[in-house]
């Protein structure tokens, strides 16, 4: 295996799980020479992690190959140029027919693989497309050692999804649920300790259905419970000595359970937000979306946290134009909107994707209609940002500055409400959690003064957060 170094650029779409794989395939191709660039022109190889979401998603991947095989002919074909992730797996050998210039198409369970696949260098298809759903394989394959670039980082606990939303492409494209080990997740949480992160963001599909077998059962002591969920492994990432802040991301309402709530009143270090996506208003298209929960069941957790944790920040994403949602559908999804007061939000139009349940139902929404309904709640979920962030001016907050901002001297950082906040004067203090004075509010982000300076900043992460 030739170690001679050649240049990496990856390119992100879709959710966080993309996010940690693209680091993660980073690692596993570093031992063989390559090293990360930050445009494609300068690179050998040339990743493409992509999403099948929606419709657009999957349009942005094949428009972005055009133009790398652009770049790949005036290379004079010494480009290597790979899709992964959602579109790989759903589509697979159907790329490479669509865009030639394609030379390897792996599936977000086969990243481990990569690097045979490139040293082989085969042409045959069946060389070139690895889609397997190997997932233990995919994290026991990779290794503890992961190259930490900056104080924040996503650690994957849980892959997959069983509960087959009727618009989702997800179960298909990521397969059944799959927890790692509660002693696997711990490991990899110490190194990036060690490496100076000090928060960690705990990742899944469906993060909230983690649940594995207890460490101290595993290694026969302690009197433990059997069978950990994400609260139990959350308190114990709590006892992390300089983790000093937990997210997770994305949750579902039915994995909501007591353990995990109870766990915003009890781990000082796991931040009041919650990222719980309901996606209608309406008991009736919740139901045809196959959601499992009714608009009482969410407002009933809503509740139930707001009582754990009474600064709770709260974040949905919503469909609308599902088939046969009615104007009084619609309405009801405002309604819950405003019944709660989300932090934030994303907002979607129904995107038919081949061969999921909803896209063989009737009742198609017009576009125009769609149109109207997705920029009327747009407004709704915009005006609560910016109510929730002008609610934040005068406090003090912590924030955790991860990169540098447009000014001269600036650090951008986040608020434990996933606020971007904006602090002059700040730079030397990137990779550090801080005390900050709120100054002024818009719907999108917070400007901020330092109160306290005690916890200096990285030098490592200021140069790689630029
Ligand atoms: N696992 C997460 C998120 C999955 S995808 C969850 O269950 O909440 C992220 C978001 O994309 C979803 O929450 C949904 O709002 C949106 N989405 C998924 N499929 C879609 C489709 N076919 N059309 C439009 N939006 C979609
Ligand atoms: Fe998709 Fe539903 Fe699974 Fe979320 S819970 S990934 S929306 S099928
Ligand atoms: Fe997209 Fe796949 Fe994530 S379809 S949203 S990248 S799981």
């Amino acid at each position: 295996m030739t170690t001679t170094p050649k240049g990496l650029f990856i390119k992100t779409y879709g959710c966080q799980m993309n996010v940690y794989d693209s680091e993660r395939m980073s690692d596993v191709l570093k031992p063989l020479g390559y090293f990360e660039v930050d445009s494609p022109d300068k690179a050998q190889l040339i990743v493409l992690n992509t999403c099948h979401i929606r419709e657009k998603a999957t349009e942005k991947v094949f428009s972005e190959l055009g133009q790398i095989r652009r770049l790949k002919d005036e290379a004079g074909g010494d480009v290597t140029i790979a899709v992964a992730g959602c579109v790989a797996q759903a589509e697979g050998e159907e790329i490479i027919r669509r865009q030639p210039a394609v030379d390897l198409v792996v599936g977000p369970q086969s990243y481990h693989r990569l690097p045979e696949m490139l040293a082989k260098g085969s042409r045959s298809i069946e060389d070139r497309l690895e889609t397997d759903f190997a997932v233990t394989e995919k994290f026991g394959a990779f290794s503890n050692l992961r190259n930490v670039k900056g104080p924040s980082a996503f650690l994957s606990v849980q892959e997959g999804c069983d509960k087959f939303c009727t618009f989702c492409v997800v179960p298909y494209t990521r397969g059944a649920e799959y927890s790692r080990s509660a002693s696997d997740i711990l490991n990899e949480a110490e190194g990036l300790v060690g490496q100076g992160v000090c928060e960690l963001v705990l990742v899944g599909q469906n993060v909230n259905a983690w649940h594995g077998a207890s460490p101290a059962l595993v290694e026969g002591g302690g009197r433990e419970q059997a069978e950990w969920d994400l609260g139990r492994l959350i308190r114990r990432l709590g006892q992390f000595e300089g983790l000093k802040r937990l997210r997770y991301t994305t949750s579902h309402p039915r994995d909501m359970n007591d353990s995990l709530i109870m766990a915003h009143r009890e781990v000082d270090s796991l931040a009041p937000f919650l990222h719980l996506p309901v996606q209608s208003g309406s008991d009736l298209i919740l139901k045809a979306m196959n959601r499992g929960h009714s608009v009482s069941d969410y407002l009933h957790i809503v509740d139930k946290v707001r009582r754990a944790r009474p600064d709770m920040s709260f974040a949905s994403d919503f469909i609308v134009g599902f088939p046969g949602e009615t104007d009084a559908d619609f309405e009801g999804t405002l309604s819950l909107v405003r019944e709660v007061g989300f932090s934030q939000s994303y907002a979607f139009k129904y995107s038919p994707r081949p061969g999921t349940p909803a896209s063989d139902m009737n009742g198609e929404v017009e576009e125009s209609v769609k149109e109207e309904r997705l920029s009327r709640l747009l407004s709704e979920i915009s005006n609560q940002s910016r109510v929730f962030n002008l609610n934040t001016v005068g406090s003090k907050l912590q924030v955790l500055f991860t990169r540098k901002g447009k000014g001269e001297g600036q650090a951008l950082g986040y608020s434990p409400h996933m606020q971007p906040v904006h602090v002059d004067g700040a730079e030397a203090l990137i990779g550090g959690l801080c005390e900050v004075k709120i100054v002024a509010a818009t719907g999108t982000s917070l400007t901020g003064q330092l109160v306290d300076k005690t916890n200096p900043g990285r030098a490592d992460f200021i140069e790689a957060r630029t």
